[in-house]
């Protein structure tokens, strides 16, 4: 949800600044806007929309080697130029961006502010008037920066530019994330490290309630007392290559393509000297004390922890319990005595999921995160961590950290099963070598699966997709893939469930694909998929080759191990849901109303 970048250095910001927000547009993407700081004052460019149009507007005869820029993903205040980021104070001295929500902004308005004329409905613009109310008061920038950042409650991110002072840039956060990336004679502020990749590696973790005085040659980091805090940066393990789309037209599409060669690194990374899979022994042990384990995520994260739930119960006959973060939040289930929270995160920085963090550490319980993030929020807070090397996902639409947040719970519950002296009936990195091979094989079938979109979703409106046991969390997944970008309304529906309702839906033509790789439902789910047929669905079947298939079967997948054919279904639902938002001419990378990384609650 919205997205900060940050120059001060040597050479042209206006460049810097708008290259980095197209890093950065994944997470925001209905205006823009950057601050220029010269000898000549603030300078101010916003537009509605993207990047492009905003680079459309920047004057390019100003010059500036300082600056600050924003992508917005709105929440207080409608998508406009009014509302679009930077804003400035009252006298126009200090301008502000912000990734975040204050949750305080009318009560700080009405108690500080009632004679200052606002410009937007944002609740950010409180905070850069509230500085520059406090400075007119008599205090200095940094104090009336702290003293304002102690009185707002909520979320931020920020980044302050000061007309009186060309030499600093002003940075706090709290719960959102933020970086500070080290240059030979410059410095950066990103909300990730995709965002200034071109510029450098190294970069600084912020911790929640820090402010950073940030100059060409320095960082200085202070907590909300002004006491300061050393901190060494580290080095990013991509680099700006990892971020690019090359030929493909898509990052979907690219990353899609990607998922057999994470699936073989993740291998690499998780095979130990004797060329077994293995987990921390911190983490096996921390699971072997627990009693239950629970697993909290959202989106696509939940669909893999369901599949998640289904192997580790299985394979390590843990009982595990999977929860919605912004359920779990408020609606919070009677807990286990000993129990283990599983967060799981593509980006490491979702809101929803932070809070239940937060709260169960609170409780006194162990936390493990999974996530495709070193360094992010998720991260750090955990107690324990566990990467998923899929590379940076830059789609919207999650796809190779699905499969890689699958095949790192299998790995969980093979570690588990193994220290419980549990005999499995297959060779995990064997299994899952072939994994990636069939992987591979679907990706190849890429014309066929273009075919099955432009057959059965090219005039839909709504469309079904059917399963039984894991096939059934692989059908969430599948019609959430859909939906988000094809804007095909998709429901995932547990086959034998349909007739308790949702069948009173089904008319001529309408769209029923169903998943069978599990033999023992393969008749029942075929059963549910005559059902829908008989009242005039459109019926596709997407079998495994020697398990379940039939003659007539539309995609017969390779096949694999029964715990691993959510890995290969991933293959054609992520497809099918390219092509048919391709079909539907959508923004297949960038979907409306959403955000790659979701972090207001
Ligand atoms: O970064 P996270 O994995 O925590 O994000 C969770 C969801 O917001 C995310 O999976 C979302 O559902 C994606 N749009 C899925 O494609």
């Amino acid at each position: 949800m919205c997205g900060i970048v940050g120059y001060i250095g040597n050479q042209d910001a206006s460049d810097i600044l708008l290259k980095g927000l197209s890093n950065l547009e994944y997470r925001g993407y209905d205006s823009a806007g950057i601050a220029l700081l010269n000898a000549e004052g603030v300078h101010i460019f916003k537009e509605k929309g993207r990047i492009a149009a905003l680079r459309n507007i920047v004057d390019p005869n100003v010059r500036a080697t300082m600056g600050i820029g924003h992508t917005r993903w709105a929440t207080h205040g409608e998508p406009n130029r009014r509302n679009a980021h930077p804003h400035q104070s009252a006298s126009g001295r200090f301008a502000i961006v912000h990734n975040g929500v204050i949750e305080n902004f009318a009560s700080l308005r009405d108690q500080y502010l009632s004679g200052v004329p606002l410009r937007s409905d944002t609740d950010t613009e409180i905070v850069v008037q509230l500085i520059e109310c406090f400075v007119t008061g008599g205090m200095g920038v940094e104090a009336a920066l702290r003293k304002t950042l102690k009185l707002v409650e909520g979320s931020y991110a920020i980044a302050l530019l000061d007309r009186e002072n060309p030499e600093m840039i002003y940075v706090g956060k709290n719960k959102s994330p933020l970086l500070i990336g080290v240059g030979d004679g410059f410095h950066v502020v990103a909300s990730d490290a995709t965002a200034m990749i071109q510029q450098t590696k190294q970069y600084v973790e912020l911790m929640d309630e820090e402010i950073v005085l940030l100059t060409r040659d320095s960082y200085v980091i202070k907590d909300l007392d002004g006491k300061v805090k050393r901190r060494k940066p580290y080095t990013v393990s991509f680099d700006a290559r990892d971020t690019e789309k090359g030929a493909y037209p898509h990052y979907m599409l690219k990353e899609i393509d990607e998922q057999p060669a994470v699936l073989r690194r993740l291998l690499q990374k998780y095979e130990d000297e004797t060329g077994h899979l293995s987990v921390d022994s911190a983490i096996t042990r921390a699971i072997q004390n627990a009693d239950r384990l629970y697993i909290v995520a959202c989106g696509t994260s939940y669909h893999a922890g369901l599949v998640g739930k289904q192997l580790i119960e299985q394979i390590a006959q843990i009982p595990t319990e999977v929860h919605i973060s912004s359920e779990f939040s408020y609606n919070t289930p009677l807990l286990s005595k000993k129990p283990l929270f599983i967060f799981i995160s593509q980006s490491g920085e979702t809101a929803d999921s932070r809070t239940v963090l937060v709260k169960v550490k609170k409780m006194g319980y162990p936390t493990l995160t999974l996530t495709n993030v070193e360094g992010s929020t998720l991260y750090r807070e955990a107690d324990y961590k566990m990467l998923l090397y899929a590379g940076p996902e830059i789609a919207v639409a999650s796809t190779k950290a699905y499969t890689a947040q699958i095949a790192v719970l299998s790995f969980i519950a093979i570690a588990a099963a193994e220290s419980k002296g549990i005999a499995l009936d297959f060779e995990p990195i064997h299994e899952l070598s072939f994994v990636a091979q069939a992987m591979e094989r679907m990706i190849d079938q890429k014309a066929q699966l273009k075919e099955i979109a432009r057959n059965y979703l090219s005039v839909t409106r709504n469309a079904f997709y059917i399963g039984r046991g894991i096939d059934y969390y692989v059908c969430m997944e599948a019609a959430l893939k859909l939906k988000e970008v094809s804007y095909i309304q998709a429901e995932g529906f547990a086959g034998g469930e349909l007739k308790h309702g949702t069948i009173a839906l089904i008319e001529d033509g309408t769209p029923v694909l169903a998943f069978t790789t599990q033999p023992n439902v393969n008749n029942s789910i075929r059963s549910n998929v005559q059902e829908v047929s008989t009242r005039g669905a459109y019926t596709c079947i997407i079998s495994m080759e020697g398990v379940t298939d039939k003659p007539d079967d539309q995609i017969v997948l390779p096949k694999v191990h029964r715990f691993f054919t959510p890995l290969v279904c991933a293959i054609p639902l992520q497809l099918i849901a390219y092509y048919a938002a391709l079909q539907n001419e959508c923004d297949v990378d960038k979907p409306r109303n959403l955000a790659k990384s979701v972090t207001v609650e």
